[in-house]
C-alpha cells in the first residue's frame, strides 16, 4: 500500500484527479470504478474543469459505480444515479450509456458486465467511518461479488445528513459491488478526509486483515494508493 498524506482535502482531491486524468490519457477507453459520497466531490469538480479545458476526454471511458440504494427512484435527489449525473456525468463529455450503476435488476450480471468491458482499470474508493468500502459492511465475506446488502446502523446514521438528518428516511438496503469485485481492479485509489476517518484509516493500514474492517483487505492489493488528509492520517 502506498500512503500519501496531504495538508487538506483540496490537495488530495487534486492528486486523485491527476491520477484519473493520467489513467484516461494513457488509455482513452479506460474502465473506471467510481464512488459517491461527500469525499469524491472535489475530485469530480477537478475532473469537470479538466474536461472543459480540454485536458482530458471521457468520450471512450466506461464507468461502473460501486453501489446504489434500493428503493430510491433514479431521479430521487439522493439516489446515486442522480448524484453521479449532478456531480460529474452531466458536465463532462461521457456517453451516458457508458455509465453504469448496480441495481436489483442487474446485480447478478454486474460483475460480468465489468468483465465484458475489460475489467476495472482504476477503482476510486471512499471509506466509511466503520471501514466499509462501497456498502460492504463489517462482517461481510471477502470473496463477495455484487449483492444486496443491509446497510449497517452506523452507516445509516452517517448518511442521515443527506436525508434531512432523519435516519428513518435513509434506505435500509443497497446493491453493492463485492469485495472481490473491488479487489479485481488493476489499480485502486482510496480517499479519506477528516477526523471521522482517522480510526478507519489506522485499522486499514496498521490493523489485521479482518472482515471486521472490510478496507483492511486492501493491504493485500498489489497496486493500492491511499490519498488522505492530515486529519485522517492522525493515528498513523
Ligand atoms: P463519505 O462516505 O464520502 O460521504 O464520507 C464514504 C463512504 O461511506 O464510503
Amino acid at each position: 500500500m502506498i500512503i500519501k498524506i496531504f495538508k487538506n482535502d483540496e490537495f488530495a482531491s487534486r492528486a486523485a484527479a491527476d491520477i484519473i486524468i493520467a489513467q484516461i490519457n494513457g488509455k482513452p477507453n479506460s474502465v473506471l470504478g467510481l464512488p459517491t459520497g461527500g469525499t469524491p466531490v472535489k475530485t469530480y469538480q477537478t475532473l469537470i474543469n479538466a474536461c472543459n479545458e480540454g485536458r482530458v476526454s471521457f468520450k471512450n471511458v466506461k464507468t461502473f459505480n460501486l453501489d446504489e440504494y434500493i428503493g430510491l427512484h433514479p431521479t430521487h435527489e439522493q439516489s446515486y444515479r442522480n448524484f453521479m449525473n449532478t456531480n460529474l456525468f452531466n458536465h463532462i463529455d461521457i456517453v451516458m450509456e457508458n455509465t453504469h450503476l448496480p441495481s436489483e435488476e442487474n446485480a447478478a450480471n454486474y460483475d460480468e458486465m465489468i468483465n465484458a468491458a475489460g475489467g476495472l482499470d482504476l477503482q476510486v474508493l471512499g471509506i466509511g467511518g466503520n471501514g466499509h468500502i462501497a456498502f460492504n459492511e463489517p462482517g461481510g465475506a471477502f470473496d463477495s461479488l455484487t449483492h444486496k446488502q443491509a446497510i449497517a446502523e452506523a452507516t445509516i446514521r452517517d448518511n442521515a445528513r443527506f436525508f434531512d438528518g432523519d435516519i428513518d428516511k435513509v434506505p435500509k438496503f443497497a446493491v453493492t459491488l463485492g469485495i472481490k469485485g473491488i479487489m479485481n481492479a488493476r489499480k485502486i485509489i482510496l480517499l479519506a478526509f477528516g477526523k471521522g476517518k482517522t480510526q478507519a484509516i489506522y485499522d486499514t493500514v496498521r490493523g489485521q486483515v479482518t472482515t471486521n474492517v472490510p478496507s483492511s483487505i486492501l493491504q493485500l492489493h498489489p497496486n493500492c494508493t491511499l490519498l488522505i488528509d492530515e486529519a485522517a492520517a492522525g493515528m498513523l
